[in-house]
């Protein structure tokens, strides 16, 4: 399996390993088990996140295929096309964003920091998960470029190599530490994360149970969340050679916190903002590690671990978006 993960254009832009570090203030403000944090918050690339360990694969295969340019897209404030258009710039591909909405008078977050990255942006109106990509992309081919289409989240098997890869560098830091994890908690939204961290789990030997905290979604959905997400590790295992197959089954995926839906910031998720902020100085985003902290924080109250269990939270970033929800965060 190693030859064929080696096998895989990436490019290198993140600073890897990020941290492992344990919130021991946070584990006694709480009275609950260990609690672990891998930080790729701080990737290092454009205010960091998970999207930095797919864009090295998806890069990779962009500038092995001789592309010229990128084309994504998402929400307003999605941080997908944030680190895309950072990375984009740091190889030097054009980056086109199919966004969401219409242009505000003011760009802040994320969308602000797509315009210093300069990425040319295709306003798409309710159009929020990439829907006209393969219009951007067909204009593109017909004035003769040769763009790289990554879909919506950098959710494809290229992308989740991303977070295989991050389970083999987990492992060592483990290793090096003495550690195990019972679990491990991850914001799930587009899947390329919580598959990537499946498969990987399975091909280094992580035990802990992997438990995704659904951020956009408040039940499966038909054909079932999970289902995507098998479908999805499935290719991952075969495009590296790997036995493993995948069922719905392979997937826990945790519904309750929905709370007032996608981007809706409620008390579960202020609350895990100002607690994390003021126990360990660490910073979560207010609509996917928020959520997820959120989940964790509910969970430890509700006596769902043991004392002595070890638990990983792993925070994906999403850092800028703090910044459009300053009155969510702290209102007056
Ligand atoms: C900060 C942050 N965390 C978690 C996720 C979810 O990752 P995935 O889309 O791979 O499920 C995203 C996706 O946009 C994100 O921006």
């Amino acid at each position: 399996m190693k030859r064929g993960m080696n096998a895989i254009p990436r490019i290198r832009i993140n600073n890897l390993p990020t941290p492992l570090v344990e919130l021991k203030r946070l584990s006694r403000a709480l009275g609950g088990p260990r609690i672990f944090m891998k930080r790729d918050d701080l990737t290092g690339v454009a205010l960091g996140g998970n999207k930095t360990r797919k864009l090295e694969f998806l890069l990779g295969e962009a500038l092995s295929g001789k592309c010229d340019s990128v084309v994504t897209g998402g929400a307003m404030q999605s941080n997908h096309c944030r680190q895309t258009a950072a990375a984009a710039a740091a190889v030097g591909l054009e980056c086109h964003l199919a966004l969401g909405g219409e242009p505000p008078a003011i760009p802040e977050g994320n969308l602000l920091l797509d315009h210093i990255f300069g990425a040319i942006v295709h306003w798409c109106g309710a159009n929020a998960k990439g829907e006209l990509i393969p219009q951007i992309t067909e204009d593109l081919r017909s004035r003769g470029r040769t763009p790289y289409v990554i879909p919506f989240g950098g959710s494809n098997a290229t992308g989740a190599f991303g977070f295989v890869a991050a389970v083999s560098e987990l492992i060592g830091q483990m290793q090096d530490a003495d550690l195990r994890f019972d679990r491990l908690i991850v914001p799930s939204s587009s899947g390329g994360t919580h598959a990537g961290l499946v498969v990987g789990a399975d091909v280094f030997d992580l035990a802990a149970d992997v438990i995704g905290i659904g951020i956009d979604r408040a039940a499966p959905g038909k054909p079932s969340y999970e289902s995507e997400l098998a479908a999805l590790a499935n290719q991952v295992a075969e495009r590296l050679g790997v036995d493993a197959r995948y069922d719905a089954c392979a997937f826990r995926m945790r519904y309750d916190y929905f709370g007032g839906g996608y981007g809706v910031v409620g008390d579960a998720e202020r609350e895990a903002i100002r607690l994390v902020g003021a126990q360990e100085g660490i910073l979560l985003d207010p609509v996917y590690s928020a959520r997820a902290m959120g989940a964790l924080i509910d969970m430890i109250r509700r006596e769902e671990f043991a004392r002595g269990d070890s638990v990983l939270f792993w925070h994906t970033g999403g850092i800028p978006a703090v910044f459009d929800h300053a009155k969510d965060i702290v209102p007056r």
